[in-house]
């Protein structure tokens, strides 16, 4: 979680600008929106404030709050301006000043205003100070031209401003896939053999190793929740899917995390149409897949870490844990009692014990994204 001063200048795409709060909010950053008073002829201050969820009345030294970035959206020519040439007479262009760490910009005007040598000189200045911009995009304006000059779209704002503060990230540089979520075999066209798994956990770890900076690819097996924003998803609804992809892709990958409930086992046959009811039975014959983390295991590259989760009931679940860290060649196992109704699948809580080669630790029940976090501190530590 970031503390992110968000500016909202004078354009018609202020209005926009209450999507990036709302998906900063949502991403768990701590808004504090800096509304200049031309932007408050598009949108009110109040309307930010309750997106960011902040209290109506805010100190008289907004500008100066110490944040680690600082996001301007949408960017006007006139702030665009002020802001290369360091005015300073209002929040926003104030709080520009005071900032010291990244900055995101993302320009928004008419496209020949955008243009203008003087703005083409104007950002270049900023990025010349190390300042991202982000954006404009082609396309039709709201007056109707067209031509580059819209903001970008928020979710690609805010995917950049994840980019950059992930830049100083613990995991910076690392690749990292995880696959979540519960696979679903078909046994007819309508049919399958599934999980409970929501991906929630494999969710929160994605989230989690992207805030830290790494590179994250997510393997989604039918989702319940959606995927993080700056982390590229590859949907994998079968075994067989998530088989080739994690194989394909674990290569590469510094940390491999399964956390998808893969089946073990799938219909030798899949029909290709829905099979009508009728009065007899409908046997199902089932054989095994294939187990990807033991083959991950098997093909792991020098240095990579590789984590696999136990889902298993009680002490003997817990024993069979610790017989599988050494039997798949896996650096950590994450254990949870899929036997307790209060933690694990469709719960947003979980609790869990580590397992790998300097022993085990217990992480008291809490909300998937701490558990998700306690799982990376270890990671770190096995990447040393
Ligand atoms: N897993 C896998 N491929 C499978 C089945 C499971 O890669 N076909 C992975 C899961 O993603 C998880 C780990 O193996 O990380 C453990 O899965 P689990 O079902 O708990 O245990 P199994 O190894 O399948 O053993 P068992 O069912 O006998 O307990």
């Amino acid at each position: 979680m970031a503390r992110i001063l968000l500016g909202v200048s004078g354009g018609i795409a202020a209005y926009k600008a209450c999507e990036v709060c709302r998906l900063l909010v949502k991403a768990g950053h701590d808004v504090v929106p800096l509304v200049t008073p031309g932007a408050e002829r598009f949108v009110t201050a109040e309307t930010f404030r309750a997106l960011a969820r902040r209290p109506p009345a805010e100190d008289i030294y907004l500008h100066l709050t110490r944040a680690d970035l600082l996001l301007v959206a949408p960017c006007t020519a006139n702030t665009l301006a002020k802001l290369a040439h360091g005015l300073a007479d209002n929040v926003l262009t104030e709080a520009a000043l005071a900032h010291r760490g990244p900055a995101l910009v993302a320009p928004a005007m008419n496209p020949r205003m955008w243009s203008h040598p003087a703005t083409r000189a104007n950002a270049e200045t900023l990025r010349s100070r190390g300042i991202t911009l982000v954006g404009p995009d082609e396309g039709e304006t709201a007056e109707g031209e067209l031509g580059v000059g819209r903001m970008a779209e928020p979710e690609d704002i805010v995917a950049a401003a994840e980019d950059l503060l992930a830049g100083t990230g613990p995991l910076r540089g690392k690749s990292v896939l995880i696959s979540a979520g519960g696979t679903q075999e078909p046994i007819d066209a309508v049919r399958f053999v599934g999980n409970r798994s929501s991906g929630r956990m494999g969710v929160a770890l994605a989230a989690e190793a992207r805030r830290r900076g790494a590179r994250v690819t997510l393997l989604g097996a039918n989702l319940a929740v959606e995927a993080p924003l700056g982390v590229e998803l590859v949907k994998t609804p079968t075994a067989s899917e998530l088989e080739t992809e994690a194989l394909a892709r674990g290569v590469e990958a510094d940390v491999v995390i399964m956390a998808a409930a893969v089946a073990d086992y799938r219909p030798a046959e899949a029909l290709a149409t829905k099979r009508p009811k009728d009065r007899s039975g409908w046997t199902v014959q089932l054989e095994p897949t294939t187990d990807v983390l033991a083959t991950l295991g098997e093909r792991r590259v020098p240095g990579q870490i590789l984590v696999g989760f136990a889902a298993d009931q009680g002490e003997r679940g817990l024993e069979r844990a610790r017989e599988k860290l050494t039997g798949k060649k896996v650096d950590l196992f994450v254990f949870n009692d899929v036997g307790r109704t209060d933690i694990g699948f469709e719960s947003t809580d979980n609790e869990v014990t580590l397992l790998d080669g300097s022993g085990e630790r217990t992480i008291a029940k809490a909300p998937k994204d701490e558990i998700a976090a306690a799982i990376l501190d270890q990671v770190e530590r096995l990447l040393g």
